[in-house]
């Protein structure tokens, strides 16, 4: 792993097990990138941030750390290419926040768009633990760590790199440096992979609703899951017109069906467009798209399901993979650490003419 390749990081929180939310938003790009070889990728267990709106049930996130490794391995992330590790064990996550703090104004962080939801969403109101609200600082530390380029992500990310951005460019301006990188995001291919729906069809796939299929799901749960996709309502008989938009089978299918597995699985059709207009013109049933979107799924997850096979009796190997992969992401964040203190001017220990310039 040479050092010019270019840094991305990018994790998640470690709160249950990932569900194809995640692997479409981000998880699917990020083994795109590494398997490119012109990346280095790290690849973060964000339980620092997951105890922000967790602090109660820290057990939760105990819990979820070796499957999302387990998760992750399973998805295509390969160890040797990539460095998986755990937040909290890293020394300059807690450091440059400090730092990051206080560059950043507390009208700003009220105005970022997904604090505002997620507080709406977790109905904390005035009662905003002051670590939830400040996690976008925590999550730009994360980003500049490693002097990352490239964060993929889902859109809702977006105002988190908006913030990092931001404190980047007032770090370096204050501080006379351009020590820090700004990063970008690296978005899903297409609007079904951002926002993927539940399988009930609400509009976010989520754990605490019930409405995932996650990547562990076995070949007989993913297909029950798919036959009871909730669908076009309007679309009650076979012969009527039916609606492609909103409609949680069609997304999915944008989300994960290629060319290929059209002509293999529906050659009825050439493109996925095509059957869409069959379905909107009517005379196209939900079971003969359900059975489509099944193979789809199953052919995607396959590979997956394998991998996870390959890893899951060997628990040990698991940690190990962390514990590497934490060490060296201590190694490397220290380093960004030691420059960030000899741009504040705070390097009394290490900087040798900080003697000569004592003034008495
Ligand atoms: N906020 C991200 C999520 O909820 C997880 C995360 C933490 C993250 N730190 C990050 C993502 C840094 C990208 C970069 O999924």
């Amino acid at each position: 792993m040479a050092n010019e390749k270019e840094i991305i990081l990018t994790g998640d929180r470690p709160t249950g097990s990932l569900h194809l939310g995640h692997y479409v938003g981000s998880l699917r790009k990020r083994v795109e990138m590494q398997n490119t070889g012109k990346y280095l990728p790290f690849i973060m267990i964000a339980d620092l941030q997951a105890l922000t709106d967790n602090a109660e049930n820290p057990e939760k996130i105990r819990e979820s750390i070796l499957g999302i490794t387990l998760d992750y391995l399973a998805a295509g992330l390969d160890p040797e290419k990539c460095n998986i590790f755990v937040q909290s064990h890293i020394p300059a996550l807690y450091e440059l926040p400090m730092y990051y703090s206080n560059l950043v104004t507390m009208s700003r962080l009220e105005r970022n768009p997904t604090i505002k939801n997620e507080i709406k969403m977790r109905g904390f109101e005035r009662s905003i633990p002051v670590g939830f609200m400040t996690y976008p600082i925590s999550q730009a530390a994360d980003i500049t760590a490693f002097k990352a380029k490239y964060v993929p992500v889902g859109e809702d990310q977006l105002p988190m790199l908006e913030q990092a951005r931001e404190i980047v460019s007032s770090f370096n301006r204050i501080y006379k440096c351009e020590i820090l990188v700004e990063p970008q995001a690296v978005l899903p291919d297409n609007e079904s992979c951002n926002r993927l729906v539940g399988i009930d069809g609400n509009a976010k796939m989520s754990k605490s609703l019930g409405n995932c299929i996650y990547l562990k799901d076995d070949e007989k749960t993913l297909k029950e899951k798919v036959m009871s996709m909730y669908t076009d309502p309007t679309h009650i008989n076979v012969s009527d017109p039916g609606h492609t938009e909103g409609n949680p089978v069609f997304i999915y299918l944008d989300a994960f069906c290629t060319d290929e597995m059209i002509q293999e699985y529906a050659p009825d059709y050439k493109t996925l467009e095509e059957m869409k207009e069959h379905y909107r013109r009517g005379g196209l049933g939900d079971m003969k798209c359900k059975k489509l979107l099944n193979s789809v799924m199953q052919e995607t997850l396959k590979p997956i399901r394998e991998r996870r096979a390959q890893f899951e009796g060997d628990r040990q190997y698991l940690l190990d993979i962390l514990k590497k992969g934490t060490e060296r992401a201590v190694e490397i964040s220290n380093k960004t650490v030691a420059e960030v203190r000899a741009a504040i001017g705070i390097d009394y220990f290490t900087d040798s003419t900080f003697l000569d310039k004592f003034v008495k």
